[in-house]
This record gives C-alpha cells, sequence and structure tokens, in this order.
C-alpha cells in the first residue's frame, strides 16, 4: 500500500482504465500540473502492479522517465476504484471499446458493456457532484446512454458528461500528449455544461495554448474521433492500393508518394506504403462509422467507408500470395523470420498486427517461423498461445536470422535499417530473400550483397526476376 503525502491538492482527479491511453495521458496530467492529484485505476490487479514496477505495461518513449517523475507523488495507480470515485471530483473514462463480438451489430459495433459497467459504478459509489470526461472513443450519442445511467437513482448528485476524445498516436504518444495538434471538449450548451467544459479547458491550459483547445457539441465530438481515424486509414488505404498499381506497370510507389505529397493540398504525411495498417482502432473505429452508417440508412456512405477496410484485407493478402509465389509455391519447412511483430515501431503493442495475420498464413502453408521485435516479443507470444506451429521468439536479429530461407520486414523499427546484412547473409539458407513490407531497406545494397528483394510498389531486384 502506497502512503500518499499529506497534500492539499487543488483538484481531485480520477481515470478509470489504466490502458494504453489512461495511463500515459493522466502522467502527463500529472507531469504538467504538480498542483493536482492524478489516480489511475483498473479492474486488472496486475497491469495496475506494473505500473507500481520499474517494468511499465505499455513501452512509449520518454514515457518511463514522465511516470517516474511523479509517480507517488500526484501520481498514483490504484486498484480500489470505488475510493477513487468518492473522492474525485473530474472523472476520466478510458477503459477499452472493443468492437462487438457476439449479438446484434456483431463485428461491427461498438462493445459499450466496459463503458456501462464504469458508469454503473460511478453512480453506485459517488457521493458529491462529478464531471465524468469520456476518453474512451464511443459511438456517437454514448453519453446521452451514459447520462440516462447516472440520472437513473434518486439521489441529488449531479453528473455533467463531456466528451474529450484522445488523438494520441502509439508510439509518439508522449510527444502528441505534451504537444498536441488539439484537445478536442464536447459539451451539452447549458450553464452546467460550459461551467463543466471550463474546467476541463483550465487543465489543459497548463501546458497547451488557448488556439489548440477546441470545443464542440458532445455528438460533434464524438463523431470528429471516429472521421479522424478514418481519414488517417483512408490515406494508408489510398496509398496501399495504388502500391499494386505500381508493381504491375513498373511505376515506383515511393516517386508517387512523393510527388503526390507535395502538393500542399495533400501533404506528405501517412503516405508511406506499407503491408497494411494495424493496431486497435483504426479497424475498430472504421467498423463503428460503417455501423452507425448502415443504422442510418446511409448505405452508400457506409460501403464507401467499408473499401477503405477492404484494400487493408488486401494489402496484407498480397504479401502472403508474394511470398509464397516468389518462393516456388511453397513454403513447406522453410524458414521464415519475421522482421518486427508490434503493429508499428516505438509501441510493444501487437493488437490487429499485420504480423499476426501473415504470421498465421505462413503457419497455415507450413512454415517455420522466427519472430524478432525488440518491444513485442511477449505480446507476441501471448498471441499464438495454443496456436500449433513451427514457432521460435528470438529478440536478437541476427540470431533470429541465422539459418532463415526468408526475411519479411513487418514493422518499420529503425533496428533493422542498420543491422550488419552481409552478416545475415552468410548466416541464411540460399537463395536468400528479403521481403520488405515497409520499403525502409536499401534494395539495391541487399541485392548486391546476394539477397532476392522484394518489396510493396517496386519492381523486384532478384535474379529470378531477370530469369522469368
Ligand atoms: N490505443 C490508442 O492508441 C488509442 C488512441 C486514442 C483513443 N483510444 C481509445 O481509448 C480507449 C482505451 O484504449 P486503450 O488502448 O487504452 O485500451 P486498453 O485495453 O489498453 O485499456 C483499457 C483498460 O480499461 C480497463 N477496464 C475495463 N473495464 C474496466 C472497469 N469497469 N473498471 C476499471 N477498469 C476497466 C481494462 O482492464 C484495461 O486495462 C478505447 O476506446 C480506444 O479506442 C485508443
Amino acid at each position: 500500500m502506497i502512503k500518499e503525502p499529506a497534500m492539499n491538492f487543488e483538484k481531485k482527479i480520477l481515470c478509470i482504465g489504466a490502458g494504453y491511453v489512461g495511463g500515459p495521458t493522466m502522467a502527463m496530467i500529472a507531469f504538467k500540473c504538480p498542483q493536482y492529484k492524478v489516480t489511475v485505476v483498473d479492474i486488472n490487479c496486475e497491469r495496475i502492479a506494473q505500473w507500481n514496477s520499474d517494468d511499465l505495461p505499455v513501452y512509449e518513449p520518454d514515457l518511463s522517465e514522465i511516470v517516474g517523475a511523479c509517480r507517488n507523488r500526484n501520481l498514483f495507480f490504484d486498484t480500489d476504484i470505488e475510493k477513487g470515485i468518492k473522492e474525485s471530483e473530474i472523472i476520466f473514462v478510458s477503459v477499452h471499446t472493443p468492437t462487438k463480438a457476439f449479438g446484434e451489430g456483431a463485428g461491427m459495433a461498438s462493445d459499450l458493456q466496459y463503458w456501462e459497467k464504469t458508469a454503473r459504478d460511478i453512480l453506485r459509489y459517488s457521493e458529491s457532484d462529478k464531471i465524468i470526461i469520456e476518453k474512451s472513443t464511443l459511438p456517437v450519442k454514448t453519453a446521452q446512454a451514459m447520462e440516462y445511467i447516472l440520472s437513473s437513482s434518486n439521489n441529488a448528485i449531479h453528473f455533467e458528461v463531456l466528451s474529450n476524445p484522445e488523438f494520441l498516436a502509439e508510439g509518439n504518444a508522449i510527444k502528441d500528449l505534451e504537444n498536441p495538434d488539439r484537445i478536442l471538449i464536447g459539451s451539452h450548451d447549458t450553464p452546467r455544461g460550459i461551467k463543466a467544459k471550463d474546467v476541463l479547458i483550465d487543465i489543459y491550459s497548463n501546458w497547451v495554448s488557448a488556439d489548440r483547445i477546441i470545443t464542440s457539441s458532445i455528438w460533434s465530438s464524438e463523431l470528429s474521433k471516429l472521421v479522424s481515424n478514418a481519414f488517417l486509414a483512408q490515406r494508408i488505404s489510398s496509398i496501399n492500393s495504388i502500391s499494386a498499381l505500381c508493381e504491375k506497370t513498373g511505376a515506383d510507389i515511393k516517386e508517387v508518394s512523393y510527388v503526390v505529397g507535395k502538393d500542399s493540398r495533400i501533404g506528405s504525411k501517412f503516405l508511406e506504403v506499407s503491408i497494411g495498417f494495424g493496431g486497435s482502432c483504426f479497424k475498430k473505429d472504421i467498423l463503428n462509422l460503417v455501423y452507425l452508417c448502415r443504422h442510418y440508412g446511409l448505405y452508400e456512405t457506409a460501403d464507401y467507408w467499408e473499401g477503405v477496410l477492404r484494400i487493408n484485407d488486401y494489402q496484407k493478402d498480397r504479401f502472403v500470395k508474394n511470398i509464397l509465389n516468389v518462393m516456388f509455391n511453397t513454403l513447406a519447412n522453410k524458414k521464415i523470420c519475421l522482421f518486427g511483430f508490434a503493429f508499428k515501431a516505438n509501441t510493444g503493442d501487437v493488437r490487429e498486427s499485420p504480423a499476426i495475420y501473415v504470421a498465421q498464413r505462413l503457419l497455415d502453408e507450413k512454415a517455420k517461423l522466427v519472430i524478432t521485435d525488440p518491444k513485442a516479443l511477449e505480446n507476441a507470444k501471448r498471441e499464438f498461445l495454443g496456436i500449433n506451429g513451427d514457432i521460435e521468439f528470438i529478440e536478437n536479429p541476427y540470431d533470429a536470422a541465422s539459418g532463415c530461407d526468408a526475411i519479411a520486414v513487418i514493422t518499420e523499427w529503425n533496428i533493422y535499417k542498420e543491422l550488419d546484412y552481409d552478416r545475415i547473409f552468410k548466416s541464411m539458407t540460399k537463395p536468400a530473400f528479403i521481403f520488405d513490407g515497409r520499403n525502409i531497406l536499401d534494395h539495391q545494397k541487399l541485392f548486391n550483397i546476394g539477397f532476392n528483394i522484394y518489396s510493396v510498389g517496386k519492381q523486384a531486384l532478384s535474379i529470378f526476376e531477370k530469369s522469368r
């Protein structure tokens, strides 16, 4: 039990949900606002124990320094949800909202059971008025459902619900939290709504300039988060779809995306080609948007956004089919090393990582897998619990690639750019193949070493292609 310092804090803030969003976001508030007491609670005791240890449950550059600076000073991680609710006047809710796996809306709609349970906990334990802040990404009108639950008791306590979606990008969370493009606060246009909104503006104003704090109605705020993620994913699918055309025509996707991105109306960000996006948010949020559109009878809009997901699946499928095709249409007993398992660089998160799909398809072809990743190996191991297949997990990339027939670059970790590929080539079975799913390696250099190189949206550099 941590002994808290006897200090008069200006505000007591609680966050329910100590995940990828709740932990880093509250750490930043505590770091920037030593005058507030910030407590993060979770039903997952193991996760809370990790937050209280040197081995945090989330890997993000600079996160451990921020947590280390304020933990047990004004930042606390706890499992006592009842106490947390009782003592706080401001409650962020940052529980997960995965895609529903059962019943009506299965595979499309958000599963709001975790969210509703927190609403009921807040109602049960509260003894005074509170501001409740939706941090989780939620379908439009969830705040209304929360208000119904919170006002379902006869007590005189008032709960004012705000929407404050989080826009951080995993792998860049601390920079995004410290210097956000925008903070969005949705509130009701009532005296109590405006007062609550001002309290939240006060918190962010400790380090975010006023021009970056945007206010809106609750419904616009909820929808803006879904739409932002849909637009980001759409850009990835757009460039990925063109990579298939580049491969057929001899155009080079790097050149095409450079030219397209130079148009200031378009911009260069999110035009990197890849084997497809992953992560816990993009797919879930687009499915949610599609479900919402269908619910309102907007079938054309729903189909349009669903196309973003179809292209993402197509891109992953193309990558695996290419490996099979290039390696003489059989992978049985061939050893393939996956460079990276995280869904992107600088995170240990593997949720919806394209690596999961690629690995499963390669196992279906009876390939042997070696998985390496600097931060995601433990999460990768968990993905394969109970799954049959010949899989090894090796952190050192040289050891991992040794004896393999092929390397597939899945995650754009910088370390993979800097390896000694002469050494790797010597240790591999010949002919040695590299499938660069992120186009991050120096392909000409690798070809000169002796590798056969296949990338996304570019012509192959391979002795087998020349002889075709
Ligand atoms: N991960 C991201 O990059 C990101 C970015 C922006 C927004 N979001 C959104 O933020 C929300 C949280 O995402 P996450 O990635 O942090 O999820 P997560 O799964 O990492 O964390 C959620 C946590 O909530 C806890 N929890 C669930 N029910 C609870 C309850 N009743 N009481 C207490 N704790 C409970 C879980 O144990 C878990 O630790 C989601 O809605 C997500 O869409 C995520």
